[in-house]
Formats: structure tokens, sequence, C-alpha cells
């Protein structure tokens, strides 16, 4: 027993994470039919409609808590439409990613939704303790995704040592003897993205899988290519050619929302397939985002056999 598993009434101390175009409903289901919780991005809907919908299949397939994960900065031109979503067909949890989540958390717990935040440090812990989280989500410098600045040990250290609500290790997990390692520091769990994506109920190319399969946590690197902030990627030749770092036009894109209407303009005048070949060769399709974890990845499994690994010897 876990504040993990107590907070949300699971068998297993792990959330399958959110991950932007790869966590999806069948993954989702998996994971809840297995003990464990799960989350997915509210941006892999396109329709914020569809948000309301993939809540109400899961509910019907299991009654078991799950989330949704939502960004919550000036970014995201849907957020409004995505907390709607959510307080129509409440999730058991949401978990905010960026930004200041302090409205969320009051629309959320009026609607009896728990708000875990993301949080990289202890500074940032402490603001969304403050106004009401319920758990956080410590990512540390092993992530995969937008990793954090710190190792994992120490970030657990820091957070549970300094804060009240739950700490839920990101990364820097990839076997049940990590999952041991972080449940004796004090974290209430953990969430784990990058081991999942080599399961079968995951609908990435099978390129992407293989590539889970064949390189290891040296072949990790950080691209500013796919969103503008660092992003844990496999280092293929394809990413060795076309580099790590943003060009021009992708850093006034991702800079600000301003700039991106100026630019989508460049691009108009252009000609749209030229330029936004220049301008956006790596995109999550081409380049694959995953953290160190794929060392620990030979073979593709369900998700049933990743979690039973997981916790074989809890
Ligand atoms: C492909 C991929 C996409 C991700 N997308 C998101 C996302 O949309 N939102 C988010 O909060 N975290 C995202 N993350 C981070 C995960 O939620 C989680 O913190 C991370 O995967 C934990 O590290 P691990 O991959 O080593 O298990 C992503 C991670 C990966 C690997």
């Amino acid at each position: 027993m876990t504040k993990l598993t107590e907070l949300l009434n699971i068998k297993h101390p792990i959330i399958l994470a959110p991950m932007f175009l790869v966590t999806n409903i069948e993954m989702v289901k998996a994971a809840l039919d297995n003990g464990i919780s799960a989350a997915i991005p509210a941006m892999n809907f396109r329709n914020p409609n569809d948000i309301t919908k993939a809540i109400q299949e899961i509910k019907q397939h299991i009654d078991k808590p799950f989330g949704i994960n939502i960004i919550v900065n000036r970014s995201n031109t849907k957020l409004n439409a995505q907390i709607e979503a959510c307080l129509v067909e409440p999730p058991a949890f949401i978990i905010t990613s960026l930004g200041n989540p302090k409205t969320i958390i009051e629309k959320a717990h009026a609607k009896g939704i728990m708000v875990f935040c993301d949080v990289t440090d202890l500074k940032y812990a402490k603001k969304v303790e403050q106004v009401g989280a319920d758990a956080l989500i410590a990512v540390n410098s092993e992530a995969g995704g937008h990793a954090g600045c710190t190792p994992r040990n120490e970030l657990i250290e820091t957070l549970t040592k300094n804060c009240k609500i739950p700490v839920i290790n990101a990364g820097g997990v990839s076997s049940s003897s990590d999952l041991r390692d972080v449940l004796k520091l004090g974290a209430a769990g953990t969430s784990i993205g990058t081991l999942f994506i080599a399961s079968h109920e995951c609908k990435v190319s099978d390129k992407y899988k293989n590539a889970l399969i064949n390189y290891g946590k040296n072949d990790i690197v950080l691209t500013r290519k796919l969103s503008g902030a660092p992003t844990t990627v496999i280092n293929t030749d394809y990413v060795k050619s076309i580099g790590t770092k943003p060009n021009f036009l992708e850093y006034l894109i991702n800079k600000n929302t301003g700039i991106k209407k100026f630019a989508k303009a460049i691009l108009m005048r252009k000609g749209q397939n030229k330029l936004s070949n220049a301008a956006f060769k790596a995109t999550y399709k081409t380049v694959w985002c995953a953290s160190p974890a794929i060392e620990n990845i030979t073979e593709l499994k369900s998700v049933k056999e990743i979690v039973e690994d997981l916790v074989g010897s809890l």
C-alpha cells in the first residue's frame, strides 16, 4: 500500500503516463484492467468533444480511476474547451503541465476531480501545493519528453521533505528494482511512459517500436526542434542529419503565438510545402521521443506483461 494506491484505490503504484500522440484509449483500458492507473493528454484529441467521449468509453469498459493531461499555459488555445470536456464527464484526476494550475484546480475540485501537477523543482512544487494540488508529479532529469534538470533521487528527497502532498516520481524507472528504490525514498508511486510505448496496445509505427529495442540509453539526446523546449529523443541517423537546434523559423514559431500568425503568413506566401519542409523536418512522426528507459526494452510486450515485470518483486 502506498499513498498513490490509497489515493486512487488501485492495486499497484503506477500511472501509465500521458504521452503526446502515443498514449491511446486501448493502453488506458489495459492499464486499468491490470491494476494500475493511466492518463491521456487532452491534446491527443483534435476535437475537445472527443475527450468527453473517450472518458465515457473508458468508464463503460471499467470502473477504475484514470486521468486527462492538460497543458495549462497560453500555448494551449483549446484550454477552456478541454477543461469543459472534463467537467461534463469527470475523470478521476487531471494532470497539469506548465502554467499556473490555480483556476483549473478550483474548477476540478468543484466537480470532485483531483489535480496532480507536473513539477521539476521545489519552488514550483510549493506554488502548486499552495493553490491546492492533490499530488506532485516529480519530473526528473531521466524522464522522457520534456525532462527536468534534477536527478531522480534528489528530486524525490527534496520534494518529500518539503511538501505535504504525495510525490509521484516520473523518470528513471524501467525495472522492478527501480520501482522499489523510488518507493523506498518516499515516492507515492511512479508515472511511466517509455516502457509502455513498446507495448502491443500502443499504435506508433513499427520503426519507432524497433528503435526502442535496438537503441540504448546512450543514444538518448535532447532536441529543441520539436516544441522549442528540450525534448528527449532517440539519436537516429535522421536526428543526426538535421541536428538538435531549432532553425530560425522554428525558433520564431515556437517563441510566441503572435509570431506564429506572422510565420503562418510567410508560409502562405512562400509556398507552404517547401518552407514547411525546411522549417519542420522534425515532427513527432519522424523523430522518436523516448527516455533512457529504452536500455531495458528488449522485446515488445503487452501492457499486462510490462506491469507484471514491474511489480513482480514488490
Ligand atoms: C513520447 C512521450 C510523450 C510525452 N508526452 C507528454 C505529454 O503530452 N504530457 C506530459 O505531461 N508528459 C509527457 N511525457 C512525459 C511522461 O508523461 C512521463 O513523465 C515520462 O514518460 C516518464 O519518464 P519515462 O518515459 O522514462 O517513463 C511524454 C513522454 C514521452 C516518452
